[in-house]
């Protein structure tokens, strides 16, 4: 029988302790230096960082800040938005565009109150399978409500775990949205998942830009497979 050596970028990309623990640590302290003092970041209330979720599903966050306090003075409960219509929330969602998201949160809002008492649930399983709750968006609710070491993988968080560990390239080709999935989930540090998964997005809007990113400042350049772009 043949042997087949397996290509380390098939199914898991490389990852010794100590670059894993290099990363993290210079991630965590870059975030305390440079973070956002973003709304969403005070609340541990699962429905408000699902409604900042899917606002910032397609819009940017300057965009969301206003819309975010006005939906949930609105709607400030599970149980408000499910007793809303779904035209009225979607008129209270106006100007953010692509209306399919209200319909969707609309929707996640009636069945967490006819099926799961007027909670999320905190299982990634049952967080799925809710329509418009995808892997991400049951990430950011598990790591930012409920302090779980649950993965994130949006564009963002793609293109800095692609060019940091596996060098340059289009990280949405072929398989390699899994093994970037693995990797987000090999990388969480159990006890400060929140704080990684958030410094994530920050240092991929704020250093790992998709145009310019800023290489010469940036903390990770000497571990950086894709090298100054
Ligand atoms: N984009 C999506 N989720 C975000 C978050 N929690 N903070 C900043 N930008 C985001």
């Amino acid at each position: 029988m043949s042997k087949r050596t397996p290509s380390p970028h098939k199914t898991s990309a490389p990852l010794d302790t100590s670059l894993k623990r290099t990363f993290q640590r210079r991630l965590l302290k870059w975030y305390t230096e440079h973070g956002r003092d973003l709304p969403w970041r005070e609340t541990s209330d699962p429905y408000h960082i699902l409604v900042s979720e899917i606002m910032l599903q397609q819009t940017q966050v300057e965009r969301v800040l206003p819309k975010y306090h006005e939906f949930l003075g609105k709607y400030p409960t599970l149980e408000d938005l499910a007793g809303a219509s779904v035209q009225e929330v979607t008129q209270a969602w106006y100007p953010l565009g692509y209306n399919i998201r209200p319909v969707r949160l609309h929707t996640i809002a009636r069945e967490a109150v006819e099926q799961h008492g007027g909670r999320l649930p905190d299982d990634p399983e049952v967080l799925q399978s809710f329509k418009g709750i995808g892997r991400y968006t049951a990430g950011a609710i598990l790591s930012f409500a409920f302090q779980k070491a649950a993965p994130i993988l949006d564009t963002n968080v793609m293109r800095v775990l692609h060019r940091i560990f596996l060098g340059p390239g289009d990280p949405k080709r072929g398989n390699v949205r899994q093994v970037l999935w693995e990797l987000a989930e090999r990388l969480i540090p159990t006890k400060r998942a929140y704080d990684f998964n958030q410094a994530l997005m920050d240092f991929g809007a704020l250093v790992c830009t998709a145009k310019k990113p800023a290489c010469l400042l940036c903390p990770m350049n000497d571990i950086c497979k894709a090298g100054p772009m």
